[in-house]
């Protein structure tokens, strides 16, 4: 993957790259589709990051279909499918992790103690190896993107980072590669992390300005579902995550709520 790119680089050509997890769906060719457009080559990088899975967590069940997800790659006009196995990034002797503070702590931070510590240590070996002009991440996961922007910028990474609207499915249910994992009845459920940012939307222009009111509504809201069960619901500064007494403009509201055993987030900015 390092020849590629050096490779590509001394020829001039921009790459754009998607790192994802593999599972695609709707989300990740959204990402493909516009590094396709605004890149010479496009690199998508399919890689389940053991250092990111909590002991509890979901690492052995997560979805993987290799197969499918090079056919839609191929299929969105994607260069090079990067795919490393476990010992190649991460050999018996490996010990170096990165940490962006502060930021990494709050919202899912507390309920996945080092999961940003894993996702920050394996996309910045990803952005060293892949070497990117401009790298294509999700809004889904917006805590994610904010950290690896910092991280980027802290570490000097001569590279841009571009945030993409979520896609979501008819229901408003943001695409997401455990949704497959919802039962029938939990996937009904689901939708109603979406009705909650939306009346969270609704109560903003109707000019409820107290975030503890408008968390309060959509608390009530989600409740109503006896499969969800709330982690968080939060009203925060889209820069630095922290929590905001007052709505102001630019807010991200975002959620997590466990859905039977299956963990989903989701969020808006206002
Ligand atoms: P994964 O969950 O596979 O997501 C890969 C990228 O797709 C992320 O940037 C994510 O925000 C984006 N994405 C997921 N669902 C989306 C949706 N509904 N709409 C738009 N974009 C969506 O996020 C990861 O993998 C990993 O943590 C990773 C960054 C690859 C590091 O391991």
């Amino acid at each position: 993957m390092a020849a590629f790119s050096q490779d590509f680089r001394s020829k001039r050509k921009t790459i754009g790259f998607v790192p994802t997890m593999g599972a695609l769906h709707a989300g990740h060719l959204s990402l493909m589709r516009v590094a396709r457009r605004e890149n010479d080559v496009v690199v998508v990088s399919i890689f389940v990051n053991p250092l990111q899975f909590g002991p509890q967590e979901d690492f052995r069940r997560y979805p993987r279909d290799m197969k499918r997800d090079f056919r839609l790659c191929l299929k969105e006009g994607v260069d090079v499918i990067f795919f490393p196995d476990v010992r190649q990034m991460y050999p018996k002797e490996y010990k170096t992790q990165v940490t962006v503070e502060g930021l990494s702590d709050r919202l899912c931070g507390e309920f996945r103690p080092g999961h940003f510590k894993g996702v920050a240590t394996v996309v910045a070996k990803l952005f060293n190896i892949v070497g990117p002009n401009i790298a294509y991440l999700g809004q889904k996961d917006a805590q994610q993107a904010l950290i690896i922007a910092k991280l980027a910028e802290d570490l000097n990474m001569p590279l841009k980072v571009k945030i993409m609207p979520t896609v979501r499915e008819r229901d408003g249910l943001a695409m997401s590669s455990r949704n497959i994992y919802l039962k029938p009845e939990e996937r009904k459920d689901a939708c109603v992390l979406y009705q909650a940012l939306s009346l969270a939307r609704e109560l903003i222009k109707q000019g409820h300005e107290d975030c503890a009111y408008v968390i309060k509504k959509m608390r009530q809201l989600i409740q109503t579902k006896k499969t969800c069960r709330i982690q968080y619901v939060a009203i925060v500064d889209t820069k630095s995550l922290q929590s905001l007494k007052i709505i102001k403009k630019g807010a991200l509201i975002a959620l997590a709520v466990k859905i039977g055993s299956t963990r989903l987030i989701d969020n808006i900015i206002v």
